[in-house]
């Protein structure tokens, strides 16, 4: 007879089902299985655009096994480039490599991707949704990707909420994967001494090559 996980006895009796009768009908649980499922239904949320992006910087794909075998102990990373040189397709494939790699080791893998206009959007005030309960979700999910760092205006309450973004994760030592269009030079400009010198910690990896939009076009 199957040994059934005690919660499922419990939850079955609580619904007036009798366990030992089923005995055929409850699979024994996989937690591969069931993490590769995950991570399979969660990045199915990507953009068309980027489902299949795969990580190929040697930088970014050390960063990944790096990540995957010490997820707290890595730092961040901030790719670099023009626009169209892969930064967002980069960004994703490293997103995907994580959450697989997690998910084959029987962990869960819980990221986010947002961009700085979007995330100005989201903090604007009277919005329909509260700007710290988004906040506080972007400050504590365990993977952030923050998208376009410097795209969006960076002027009082936008500027501040970076900064509590930018600092909060170098705080607690949460991973962050930063994409932006501007040399450094111009980075201090755009979000300021402040928001720069935290993603000086990260790992830099610099987009070169064609815009690729240009060559599809
Ligand atoms: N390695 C790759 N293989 C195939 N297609 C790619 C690859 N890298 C990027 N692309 C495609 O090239 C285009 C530009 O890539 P992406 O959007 O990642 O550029 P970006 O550097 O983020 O640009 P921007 O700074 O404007 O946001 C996209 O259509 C993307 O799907
Ligand atoms: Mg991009």
């Amino acid at each position: 007879m199957t040994e059934h996980h005690p919660k499922a006895v419990e939850i079955l009796r609580r619904l007036g089902i009798d366990p030992a009768r089923l005995d055929e009908r409850i699979p024994p649980f996989d937690l591969v299985a069931f993490r590769l499922e995950q991570a399979e239904r969660n990045l199915a949320k990507r953009p068309g655009e980027f489902e299949n992006a795969k990580a190929t910087h040697p930088v970014a794909l050390d960063w990944v096994r790096r990540y995957i075998e010490a997820p707290t102990k890595v730092g961040s990373l901030l790719l670099s480039g023009r626009t169209g040189r892969g930064k967002t397709w980069e960004a994703w494939g490293i997103i995907g490599a994580c959450a697989e790699g997690l998910a084959a080791m029987g962990r869960g893998c819980y990221w986010k991707t947002i961009s700085h206009p979007t995330f100005n959007a989201a903090m604007r005030p009277g919005g329909d949704i509260s700007g710290e309960a988004v906040l506080d979700d972007l400050m504590n999910i365990d993977l952030l990707v923050f998208d376009d760092i410097s795209a969006g205006l960076n002027t009082g309450w936008t500027a501040e909420n970076l900064y509590r973004l930018v600092n909060h994760r170098w705080e607690h030592r949460k991973p962050t994967i930063y994409s932006t269009n501007l040399p450094p030079a111009d980075l201090a400009q755009a979000v300021g001494d402040r928001v720069l010198s935290r993603l000086s910690a990260a790992e830099r990896i610099v987009m070169g090559g064609p815009d690729r939009r240009a060559n599809a076009a």
